[in-house]
Protein backbone atom coordinates (compact mmCIF):
# COMPACT_ATOMS: atom_id res chain seq x y z
CA UNK A 1 0.00 0.00 0.00
CA UNK A 2 1.98 2.35 -0.71
CA UNK A 3 1.72 6.76 -2.58
CA UNK A 4 1.43 6.11 -6.31
CA UNK A 5 3.75 8.83 -7.86
CA UNK A 6 6.27 10.20 -5.87
CA UNK A 7 9.21 11.45 -8.05
CA UNK A 8 12.53 12.37 -6.11
CA UNK A 9 13.29 15.78 -4.93
CA UNK A 10 16.60 16.11 -6.42
CA UNK A 11 17.66 16.11 -10.18
CA UNK A 12 20.67 13.90 -9.83
CA UNK A 13 20.50 10.42 -10.46
CA UNK A 14 21.38 7.76 -7.76
CA UNK A 15 22.31 4.49 -9.42
CA UNK A 16 22.10 1.87 -6.18
CA UNK A 17 24.16 -0.96 -7.01
CA UNK A 18 26.42 -2.14 -9.77
CA UNK A 19 25.67 -3.99 -12.81
CA UNK A 20 22.60 -5.47 -14.00
CA UNK A 21 23.96 -9.16 -14.18
CA UNK A 22 20.81 -9.98 -16.85
CA UNK A 23 19.21 -8.58 -19.64
CA UNK A 24 16.26 -10.88 -21.25
CA UNK A 25 14.35 -9.49 -23.99
CA UNK A 26 12.17 -6.44 -22.48
CA UNK A 27 8.75 -6.21 -24.85
CA UNK A 28 8.09 -2.77 -22.40
CA UNK A 29 10.69 -0.75 -23.30
CA UNK A 30 10.12 2.09 -20.17
CA UNK A 31 9.23 -0.51 -18.12
CA UNK A 32 11.57 -2.10 -15.51
CA UNK A 33 10.70 -3.87 -12.41
CA UNK A 34 12.17 -3.83 -8.91
CA UNK A 35 10.48 -6.58 -6.60
CA UNK A 36 10.92 -5.11 -2.74
CA UNK A 37 12.00 -8.66 -1.03
CA UNK A 38 10.48 -7.61 2.63
CA UNK A 39 8.11 -9.10 3.70
CA UNK A 40 7.70 -10.74 0.69
CA UNK A 41 10.34 -13.14 1.05
CA UNK A 42 12.69 -14.49 -1.28
CA UNK A 43 10.89 -17.26 -2.86
CA UNK A 44 8.15 -15.60 -4.07
CA UNK A 45 10.10 -12.99 -4.57
CA UNK A 46 11.96 -15.58 -6.85
CA UNK A 47 8.77 -16.89 -8.00
CA UNK A 48 7.18 -13.54 -9.04
CA UNK A 49 10.93 -12.18 -11.10
CA UNK A 50 10.44 -15.61 -12.97
CA UNK A 51 7.03 -15.29 -14.01
CA UNK A 52 7.02 -11.91 -14.42
CA UNK A 53 10.40 -12.42 -17.15
CA UNK A 54 9.19 -15.15 -18.97
CA UNK A 55 6.53 -12.73 -19.99
CA UNK A 56 8.65 -10.55 -21.38
CA UNK A 57 8.66 -7.59 -18.76
CA UNK A 58 12.36 -6.79 -17.08
CA UNK A 59 12.68 -7.47 -13.66
CA UNK A 60 16.31 -5.70 -12.26
CA UNK A 61 17.49 -8.06 -9.50
CA UNK A 62 19.26 -4.45 -8.30
CA UNK A 63 17.50 -1.07 -7.70
CA UNK A 64 19.27 0.81 -10.19
CA UNK A 65 18.73 4.31 -11.69
CA UNK A 66 16.40 2.74 -14.65
CA UNK A 67 13.88 0.90 -12.02
CA UNK A 68 10.46 2.43 -13.38
CA UNK A 69 8.46 0.25 -11.25
CA UNK A 70 9.09 -0.82 -7.50
CA UNK A 71 6.33 -3.73 -6.37
CA UNK A 72 5.83 -4.37 -2.81
CA UNK A 73 3.91 -6.58 -1.27
CA UNK A 74 2.09 -5.43 2.75
CA UNK A 75 4.17 -2.63 3.21
CA UNK A 76 2.68 0.60 4.42
CA UNK A 77 3.73 3.81 2.12
CA UNK A 78 6.17 5.42 5.23
CA UNK A 79 8.04 1.75 4.96
CA UNK A 80 8.87 1.41 1.52
CA UNK A 81 9.93 5.42 1.62
CA UNK A 82 12.09 4.56 4.92
CA UNK A 83 13.88 1.53 2.63
CA UNK A 84 14.29 3.08 -0.03
CA UNK A 85 15.51 6.59 1.61
CA UNK A 86 18.24 4.31 3.21
CA UNK A 87 19.42 2.47 0.22
CA UNK A 88 19.73 5.17 -1.77
CA UNK A 89 21.02 8.18 1.47
CA UNK A 90 17.90 9.75 0.27
CA UNK A 91 18.33 10.24 -3.50
CA UNK A 92 15.39 8.32 -5.40
CA UNK A 93 16.33 7.02 -8.69
CA UNK A 94 14.56 8.62 -11.63
CA UNK A 95 10.91 8.74 -12.47
CA UNK A 96 10.22 5.96 -10.13
CA UNK A 97 6.78 4.71 -9.28
CA UNK A 98 6.06 2.81 -5.98
CA UNK A 99 2.98 0.18 -6.43
CA UNK A 100 1.65 -2.20 -4.69
CA UNK A 101 1.43 -6.18 -5.86
CA UNK A 102 -1.86 -5.69 -7.16
CA UNK A 103 -0.71 -3.47 -9.86
CA UNK A 104 1.94 -6.14 -10.79
CA UNK A 105 -0.54 -9.19 -10.18
CA UNK A 106 -3.07 -7.35 -12.75
CA UNK A 107 -0.17 -6.90 -15.24
CA UNK A 108 1.12 -10.54 -15.40
CA UNK A 109 -2.83 -11.45 -15.73
CA UNK A 110 -2.90 -9.16 -18.35
CA UNK A 111 0.26 -9.97 -20.39
CA UNK A 112 1.18 -6.47 -20.22
CA UNK A 113 1.73 -3.25 -17.76
CA UNK A 114 -1.21 -2.03 -17.01
CA UNK A 115 -2.29 1.58 -16.35
CA UNK A 116 -1.30 2.69 -13.51
CA UNK A 117 -4.42 3.78 -11.76
CA UNK A 118 -5.57 5.26 -8.62
CA UNK A 119 -7.73 2.05 -8.44
CA UNK A 120 -4.91 -0.12 -7.45
CA UNK A 121 -4.34 1.52 -4.31
CA UNK A 122 -8.12 2.16 -3.55
CA UNK A 123 -7.90 -1.71 -3.58
CA UNK A 124 -5.36 -2.53 -1.98
CA UNK A 125 -6.62 -0.32 0.69
CA UNK A 126 -9.81 -1.93 1.10
CA UNK A 127 -8.38 -5.55 1.06
CA UNK A 128 -6.13 -4.59 3.60
CA UNK A 129 -9.24 -3.33 5.86
CA UNK A 130 -11.09 -6.26 4.88
CA UNK A 131 -8.90 -8.82 5.99
CA UNK A 132 -8.50 -6.37 9.71
CA UNK A 133 -11.86 -6.78 9.77
CA UNK A 134 -11.56 -10.76 9.29
CA UNK A 135 -9.22 -10.83 11.89
CA UNK A 136 -11.25 -9.39 14.47
CA UNK A 137 -14.08 -12.20 13.22
CA UNK A 138 -16.00 -9.36 11.59
CA UNK A 139 -16.89 -11.57 8.66
CA UNK A 140 -19.96 -8.89 7.76
CA UNK A 141 -17.60 -5.55 7.83
CA UNK A 142 -14.88 -7.87 6.06
CA UNK A 143 -17.28 -9.05 3.10
CA UNK A 144 -18.51 -5.00 3.04
CA UNK A 145 -15.05 -3.72 2.04
CA UNK A 146 -14.57 -6.69 -0.12
CA UNK A 147 -17.31 -6.02 -1.86
CA UNK A 148 -16.28 -2.39 -2.38
CA UNK A 149 -12.83 -3.62 -3.90
CA UNK A 150 -14.12 -6.07 -6.26
CA UNK A 151 -17.08 -3.01 -7.43
CA UNK A 152 -13.61 -0.62 -8.11
CA UNK A 153 -11.92 -3.65 -9.73
CA UNK A 154 -15.15 -3.53 -12.20
CA UNK A 155 -15.03 0.22 -13.10
CA UNK A 156 -14.42 0.56 -16.52
CA UNK A 157 -13.36 3.78 -15.82
CA UNK A 158 -10.36 5.60 -13.89
CA UNK A 159 -11.03 7.17 -10.65
CA UNK A 160 -9.81 10.26 -9.76
CA UNK A 161 -12.56 12.55 -8.04
CA UNK A 162 -15.56 11.18 -5.59
CA UNK A 163 -17.97 12.53 -8.06
CA UNK A 164 -16.60 9.40 -10.07
CA UNK A 165 -17.94 7.16 -7.56
CA UNK A 166 -21.78 8.71 -7.84
CA UNK A 167 -24.46 5.78 -7.98
CA UNK A 168 -21.85 3.32 -7.70
CA UNK A 169 -23.22 0.25 -6.10
CA UNK A 170 -21.92 -1.38 -2.81
CA UNK A 171 -19.69 1.34 -1.28
CA UNK A 172 -20.93 1.86 1.84
CA UNK A 173 -19.50 5.26 4.42
CA UNK A 174 -16.64 3.96 5.38
CA UNK A 175 -15.18 2.82 2.22
CA UNK A 176 -16.19 6.23 0.74
CA UNK A 177 -14.50 7.91 3.47
CA UNK A 178 -11.49 5.85 3.10
CA UNK A 179 -11.32 6.42 -1.05
CA UNK A 180 -11.78 9.89 -0.66
CA UNK A 181 -9.01 10.18 1.79
CA UNK A 182 -7.20 8.56 -0.46
CA UNK A 183 -7.67 10.56 -3.38
CA UNK A 184 -7.21 13.52 -1.68
CA UNK A 185 -4.35 12.81 0.54
CA UNK A 186 -2.84 10.28 -1.23
CA UNK A 187 -2.81 7.70 1.85
CA UNK A 188 -5.28 6.55 4.52
CA UNK A 189 -4.27 7.29 8.24
CA UNK A 190 -6.57 4.26 8.79
CA UNK A 191 -5.22 1.84 6.25
CA UNK A 192 -1.05 2.59 7.37
CA UNK A 193 -2.37 2.48 10.88
CA UNK A 194 -3.65 -1.10 10.36
CA UNK A 195 -0.40 -2.13 7.76
CA UNK A 196 1.77 -0.78 10.89
CA UNK A 197 0.07 -2.31 13.82
CA UNK A 198 1.74 -4.90 15.10
CA UNK A 199 -1.53 -7.07 15.59
CA UNK A 200 -2.28 -7.20 11.61
CA UNK A 201 1.36 -8.54 11.25
CA UNK A 202 1.21 -10.83 13.63
CA UNK A 203 -2.29 -11.93 12.53
CA UNK A 204 -1.15 -11.85 8.61
CA UNK A 205 1.92 -13.87 9.43
CA UNK A 206 0.00 -16.49 12.07
CA UNK A 207 -3.37 -17.12 9.50
CA UNK A 208 -0.47 -17.75 6.84
CA UNK A 209 0.29 -21.14 8.16
CA UNK A 210 -1.73 -24.09 7.26
CA UNK A 211 -4.09 -25.26 9.56
CA UNK A 212 -4.10 -22.20 11.33
CA UNK A 213 -7.86 -20.07 11.56
CA UNK A 214 -8.68 -16.68 12.96
CA UNK A 215 -9.47 -17.94 16.44
CA UNK A 216 -6.33 -19.83 16.70
CA UNK A 217 -4.16 -16.63 15.49
CA UNK A 218 -5.49 -14.52 17.63
CA UNK A 219 -5.54 -16.80 20.34
CA UNK A 220 -1.55 -16.80 19.65
CA UNK A 221 -1.28 -13.53 18.78
CA UNK A 222 -2.81 -12.49 22.09
CA UNK A 223 -0.40 -14.48 23.91
CA UNK A 224 2.23 -12.12 22.30
CA UNK A 225 3.52 -14.93 19.50
CA UNK A 226 4.23 -12.61 16.22
CA UNK A 227 5.82 -15.13 13.36
CA UNK A 228 5.42 -18.72 12.71
CA UNK A 229 9.00 -19.16 14.11
CA UNK A 230 7.80 -18.58 17.60
CA UNK A 231 5.72 -21.41 17.35
CA UNK A 232 8.53 -23.83 17.43
CA UNK A 233 9.90 -21.93 20.46
CA UNK A 234 7.22 -21.49 22.36
CA UNK A 235 6.69 -25.21 22.85
CA UNK A 236 2.94 -24.89 21.94
CA UNK A 237 1.13 -28.05 21.04
CA UNK A 238 0.63 -28.35 17.04
CA UNK A 239 -2.14 -30.15 15.25
CA UNK A 240 -0.37 -32.22 12.65
CA UNK A 241 -1.62 -29.93 10.52
CA UNK A 242 0.01 -27.31 11.87
CA UNK A 243 2.76 -28.99 11.98
CA UNK A 244 3.08 -29.17 8.18
CA UNK A 245 2.07 -25.60 8.14
CA UNK A 246 5.03 -23.96 9.80
CA UNK A 247 7.54 -26.86 7.93
CA UNK A 248 6.38 -25.84 4.69
CA UNK A 249 5.68 -22.48 5.27
CA UNK A 250 7.60 -21.05 3.00
CA UNK A 251 6.62 -23.24 0.24
CA UNK A 252 3.05 -23.23 0.83
CA UNK A 253 3.11 -19.05 1.36
CA UNK A 254 5.08 -19.38 -2.47
CA UNK A 255 2.17 -19.22 -5.49
CA UNK A 256 1.97 -22.43 -7.44
CA UNK A 257 2.42 -22.29 -11.17
CA UNK A 258 0.66 -23.81 -13.97
CA UNK A 259 3.55 -25.80 -15.05
CA UNK A 260 3.75 -26.88 -11.44
CA UNK A 261 -0.06 -27.75 -11.44
CA UNK A 262 0.23 -29.58 -14.54
CA UNK A 263 2.99 -31.72 -13.24
CA UNK A 264 0.94 -32.32 -10.24
CA UNK A 265 -1.59 -33.54 -12.65
CA UNK A 266 0.58 -35.79 -14.41
CA UNK A 267 1.47 -37.29 -11.31
CA UNK A 268 -1.79 -37.55 -9.95
CA UNK A 269 -2.81 -39.04 -13.42
CA UNK A 270 0.02 -41.76 -13.26
CA UNK A 271 -1.10 -42.98 -10.17
CA UNK A 272 -5.05 -43.26 -10.81
CA UNK A 273 -4.13 -44.50 -14.28
CA UNK A 274 -2.27 -47.55 -12.65
CA UNK A 275 -4.57 -47.98 -10.04
CA UNK A 276 -8.21 -47.78 -12.49
CA UNK A 277 -7.78 -47.81 -16.03
CA UNK A 278 -10.28 -45.57 -17.24
CA UNK A 279 -10.60 -42.97 -14.60
CA UNK A 280 -10.38 -39.20 -15.43
CA UNK A 281 -8.82 -36.49 -13.08
CA UNK A 282 -9.28 -32.87 -14.45
CA UNK A 283 -7.61 -30.00 -13.43
CA UNK A 284 -10.08 -27.53 -11.58
CA UNK A 285 -10.09 -24.61 -9.29
CA UNK A 286 -7.95 -21.48 -9.99
CA UNK A 287 -6.09 -22.96 -12.78
CA UNK A 288 -9.19 -24.35 -14.90
CA UNK A 289 -10.17 -20.54 -14.92
CA UNK A 290 -7.05 -20.03 -16.54
CA UNK A 291 -5.32 -18.10 -13.69
CA UNK A 292 -0.88 -18.58 -13.73
CA UNK A 293 -1.02 -19.24 -10.67
CA UNK A 294 -2.34 -20.48 -7.40
CA UNK A 295 -2.50 -21.22 -3.68
CA UNK A 296 -3.44 -24.97 -4.74
CA UNK A 297 -4.15 -27.53 -6.94
CA UNK A 298 -7.70 -28.88 -7.40
CA UNK A 299 -8.12 -32.19 -8.86
CA UNK A 300 -11.25 -34.05 -9.31
CA UNK A 301 -11.39 -37.41 -9.85
CA UNK A 302 -13.92 -39.68 -11.46
CA UNK A 303 -14.77 -42.88 -13.10
CA UNK A 304 -17.67 -43.02 -16.22
CA UNK A 305 -18.61 -46.34 -14.69
CA UNK A 306 -20.55 -45.36 -11.82
CA UNK A 307 -19.15 -46.92 -8.48
CA UNK A 308 -15.60 -48.00 -9.96
CA UNK A 309 -14.58 -44.84 -8.06
CA UNK A 310 -15.13 -46.18 -4.63
CA UNK A 311 -11.91 -47.05 -2.64
CA UNK A 312 -10.10 -45.43 -5.04
CA UNK A 313 -8.68 -42.53 -2.46
CA UNK A 314 -7.42 -44.73 -0.41
CA UNK A 315 -5.13 -46.86 -3.21
CA UNK A 316 -3.99 -43.40 -4.43
CA UNK A 317 -2.87 -42.00 -1.71
CA UNK A 318 -1.05 -45.27 -0.35
CA UNK A 319 0.58 -44.90 -4.19
CA UNK A 320 1.40 -41.58 -3.61
CA UNK A 321 2.67 -42.15 -0.24
CA UNK A 322 5.10 -45.14 -1.15
CA UNK A 323 6.25 -43.05 -3.98
CA UNK A 324 7.42 -40.46 -0.88
CA UNK A 325 5.62 -37.50 -1.92
CA UNK A 326 2.90 -37.85 -0.05
CA UNK A 327 4.26 -35.29 2.77
CA UNK A 328 0.96 -34.81 4.73
CA UNK A 329 -3.18 -35.57 4.34
CA UNK A 330 -5.98 -35.26 6.06
CA UNK A 331 -9.37 -37.42 4.81
CA UNK A 332 -12.24 -36.55 4.81
CA UNK A 333 -14.53 -39.13 4.51
CA UNK A 334 -17.81 -38.88 1.87
CA UNK A 335 -21.08 -39.12 3.93
CA UNK A 336 -22.84 -40.60 0.48
CA UNK A 337 -26.19 -38.38 -0.80
CA UNK A 338 -26.39 -34.95 -1.94
CA UNK A 339 -26.12 -33.17 1.39
CA UNK A 340 -28.99 -30.61 0.20
CA UNK A 341 -29.90 -29.87 3.77
CA UNK A 342 -25.92 -29.42 4.39
CA UNK A 343 -25.65 -25.55 2.97
CA UNK A 344 -22.89 -25.35 0.50
CA UNK A 345 -19.87 -27.62 1.89
CA UNK A 346 -19.84 -31.47 -0.22
CA UNK A 347 -19.69 -34.64 0.89
CA UNK A 348 -17.04 -36.11 -1.51
CA UNK A 349 -14.39 -38.25 -0.30
CA UNK A 350 -11.09 -35.36 -0.67
CA UNK A 351 -8.01 -35.39 0.45
CA UNK A 352 -6.10 -32.49 1.73
CA UNK A 353 -2.78 -32.76 0.99
CA UNK A 354 0.74 -31.51 0.73
CA UNK A 355 2.70 -32.85 -2.11
CA UNK A 356 6.26 -33.33 -2.74
CA UNK A 357 6.70 -31.86 -6.60
CA UNK A 358 10.40 -32.62 -7.75
CA UNK A 359 12.34 -30.46 -10.11
CA UNK A 360 10.88 -29.22 -12.97
CA UNK A 361 12.84 -28.17 -16.12
CA UNK A 362 13.06 -24.14 -16.34
CA UNK A 363 11.31 -23.48 -12.73
CA UNK A 364 11.98 -22.13 -9.55
CA UNK A 365 16.15 -20.31 -10.43
CA UNK A 366 17.99 -19.38 -7.49
CA UNK A 367 17.22 -16.49 -5.93
CA UNK A 368 18.62 -13.56 -6.04
CA UNK A 369 19.33 -11.59 -3.04
CA UNK A 370 22.23 -8.76 -3.93
CA UNK A 371 20.17 -5.92 -2.21
CA UNK A 372 18.10 -7.84 0.44
CA UNK A 373 21.17 -6.92 3.12
CA UNK A 374 19.22 -4.74 5.41
CA UNK A 375 15.99 -6.62 4.85
CA UNK A 376 14.08 -7.44 8.42
CA UNK A 377 14.34 -11.26 8.95
CA UNK A 378 10.77 -12.36 7.13
CA UNK A 379 8.88 -15.26 8.78
CA UNK A 380 10.69 -18.81 7.70
CA UNK A 381 9.73 -22.17 8.23
CA UNK A 382 12.21 -24.47 7.98
CA UNK A 383 11.38 -25.43 3.92
CA UNK A 384 11.93 -23.10 1.05
CA UNK A 385 12.29 -24.28 -2.62
CA UNK A 386 15.70 -22.80 -2.92
CA UNK A 387 18.67 -25.23 -3.87
CA UNK A 388 17.20 -28.40 -2.21
CA UNK A 389 15.40 -29.71 -5.89
CA UNK A 390 12.11 -30.02 -4.58
CA UNK A 391 9.07 -28.33 -3.03
CA UNK A 392 6.12 -28.91 -1.05
CA UNK A 393 2.34 -28.12 -3.10
CA UNK A 394 -1.08 -27.97 -1.39
CA UNK A 395 -3.19 -30.24 -2.97
CA UNK A 396 -6.84 -30.90 -3.01
CA UNK A 397 -8.36 -34.17 -4.15
CA UNK A 398 -12.04 -34.99 -4.58
CA UNK A 399 -13.10 -38.21 -5.63
CA UNK A 400 -16.97 -38.37 -7.34
CA UNK A 401 -19.18 -40.33 -8.36
CA UNK A 402 -19.98 -39.98 -12.38
CA UNK A 403 -23.66 -39.09 -12.14
CA UNK A 404 -22.31 -35.95 -10.08
CA UNK A 405 -19.25 -35.10 -12.21
CA UNK A 406 -20.95 -31.93 -14.01
CA UNK A 407 -21.65 -30.50 -10.70
CA UNK A 408 -18.70 -31.34 -8.90
CA UNK A 409 -17.14 -29.85 -11.92
CA UNK A 410 -19.28 -26.67 -11.84
CA UNK A 411 -18.75 -26.58 -7.74
CA UNK A 412 -14.85 -27.01 -7.43
CA UNK A 413 -14.02 -24.28 -10.51
CA UNK A 414 -15.15 -21.40 -8.44
CA UNK A 415 -14.38 -19.14 -7.66
CA UNK A 416 -15.82 -18.90 -4.38
CA UNK A 417 -18.08 -15.71 -4.71
CA UNK A 418 -18.98 -16.77 -8.20
CA UNK A 419 -20.33 -20.04 -7.00
CA UNK A 420 -21.57 -18.14 -3.88
CA UNK A 421 -23.66 -15.79 -6.55
CA UNK A 422 -24.66 -19.20 -8.72
CA UNK A 423 -26.07 -20.49 -5.88
CA UNK A 424 -28.10 -17.23 -4.84
CA UNK A 425 -29.44 -16.62 -7.74
CA UNK A 426 -30.76 -20.55 -7.85
CA UNK A 427 -32.11 -20.23 -4.77
CA UNK A 428 -34.26 -16.71 -5.58
CA UNK A 429 -34.75 -16.47 -8.99
CA UNK A 430 -35.28 -20.35 -9.74
CA UNK A 431 -36.56 -21.93 -6.10
CA UNK A 432 -33.66 -24.24 -7.23
CA UNK A 433 -31.01 -25.24 -4.95
CA UNK A 434 -27.74 -25.87 -6.21
CA UNK A 435 -24.17 -27.87 -4.83
CA UNK A 436 -21.44 -29.36 -5.96
CA UNK A 437 -23.52 -32.45 -6.20
CA UNK A 438 -26.55 -31.74 -7.58
CA UNK A 439 -29.27 -29.03 -8.43
CA UNK A 440 -32.54 -29.48 -6.64
CA UNK A 441 -36.17 -28.45 -7.75
CA UNK A 442 -37.93 -27.97 -4.78
CA UNK A 443 -41.25 -27.65 -6.47
CA UNK A 444 -41.32 -30.31 -8.03
CA UNK A 445 -39.21 -32.48 -5.31
CA UNK A 446 -36.55 -33.83 -7.21
CA UNK A 447 -32.99 -33.38 -8.61
CA UNK A 448 -32.26 -32.35 -12.36
CA UNK A 449 -29.59 -34.83 -13.99
CA UNK A 450 -26.97 -33.11 -15.77
CA UNK A 451 -24.25 -34.54 -18.27
CA UNK A 452 -22.20 -31.22 -18.68
CA UNK A 453 -22.14 -28.10 -17.17
CA UNK A 454 -23.79 -26.35 -20.15
CA UNK A 455 -26.84 -28.32 -18.93
CA UNK A 456 -26.36 -27.11 -15.42
CA UNK A 457 -27.05 -23.55 -17.14
CA UNK A 458 -29.54 -24.14 -19.51
CA UNK A 459 -31.55 -25.92 -16.67
CA UNK A 460 -31.16 -22.42 -14.43
CA UNK A 461 -32.21 -20.59 -17.82
CA UNK A 462 -28.57 -18.82 -17.94
CA UNK A 463 -26.21 -18.70 -20.69
CA UNK A 464 -23.10 -20.82 -20.16
CA UNK A 465 -20.35 -18.78 -18.60
CA UNK A 466 -17.18 -20.51 -19.80
CA UNK A 467 -14.67 -20.87 -16.67
CA UNK A 468 -12.19 -17.93 -17.33
CA UNK A 469 -15.28 -15.53 -16.78
CA UNK A 470 -16.08 -17.03 -13.35
CA UNK A 471 -13.05 -15.04 -11.42
CA UNK A 472 -15.67 -12.70 -10.02
N1 LIG B 1 -14.40 -25.65 -2.75
C1 LIG B 1 -15.43 -26.41 -2.24
N2 LIG B 1 -15.32 -26.98 -1.01
C2 LIG B 1 -14.20 -26.83 -0.29
C3 LIG B 1 -13.13 -26.07 -0.79
C4 LIG B 1 -13.26 -25.48 -2.05
O1 LIG B 1 -16.45 -26.55 -2.89
N3 LIG B 1 -14.10 -27.40 0.90
C5 LIG B 1 -14.56 -25.03 -4.07
C6 LIG B 1 -14.82 -23.56 -3.95
O2 LIG B 1 -16.02 -23.25 -4.54
C7 LIG B 1 -13.69 -22.93 -4.72
C8 LIG B 1 -13.03 -24.06 -5.48
O3 LIG B 1 -13.41 -25.25 -4.82
O4 LIG B 1 -14.18 -21.99 -5.61
C9 LIG B 1 -11.54 -23.93 -5.47
O5 LIG B 1 -11.13 -23.63 -4.16
P1 LIG B 1 -9.74 -23.01 -3.80
O6 LIG B 1 -8.67 -23.94 -4.19
O7 LIG B 1 -9.80 -22.62 -2.38
O8 LIG B 1 -9.70 -21.65 -4.63
P2 LIG B 1 -9.18 -21.32 -6.08
O9 LIG B 1 -10.27 -20.56 -6.75
O10 LIG B 1 -8.67 -22.53 -6.77
O11 LIG B 1 -8.03 -20.29 -5.80
P3 LIG B 1 -6.46 -20.63 -5.60
O12 LIG B 1 -5.87 -20.44 -6.96
O13 LIG B 1 -5.97 -19.62 -4.64
O14 LIG B 1 -6.35 -22.02 -5.10
MN1 LIG C 1 -7.29 -23.82 -5.79
MN1 LIG D 1 -8.42 -25.91 -3.16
Amino acid sequence: MVPLKRRRKDGGAAPIAGVQERAPVNRFPGVEIFLLERRMGSSRRAFLTQLARRKGFRVQDTLGDSVTHLVSESNSGDEVWEWLDRQTGGQMPGSLSLLDISWFTDSMETGRPVEILDRHRLQDALEVLAENAEFSESEGRGLAFRKAGSVLRSLPFAVSRMEDLRGVPCLGEHSRKIIQEILEDGVSGEVEGVLRSERYRAMKALTGVFGVGVKTADRWAREGLRTPGDLLTSGHRLSREQEAGVRYYEDLNCPVTRAEADAIGEIVKEAVHSILPGARVTLTGGFRRGKEAGHDVDLLITHPEEGKEEGLLGKLTSWLDSQGVLLYQRVSEGSGGRGRESGPMDHFHRSFSILKLGEQPGAQPGASSADQTQEAAAPRGQGGAQGRGWRAVRVDLVICPYSQYAYALLGWTGSQQFERDLRRFASQERDMSLNSHGLYQREQNRYLPAASEEEIFTHLGLEFIPPPQRNA
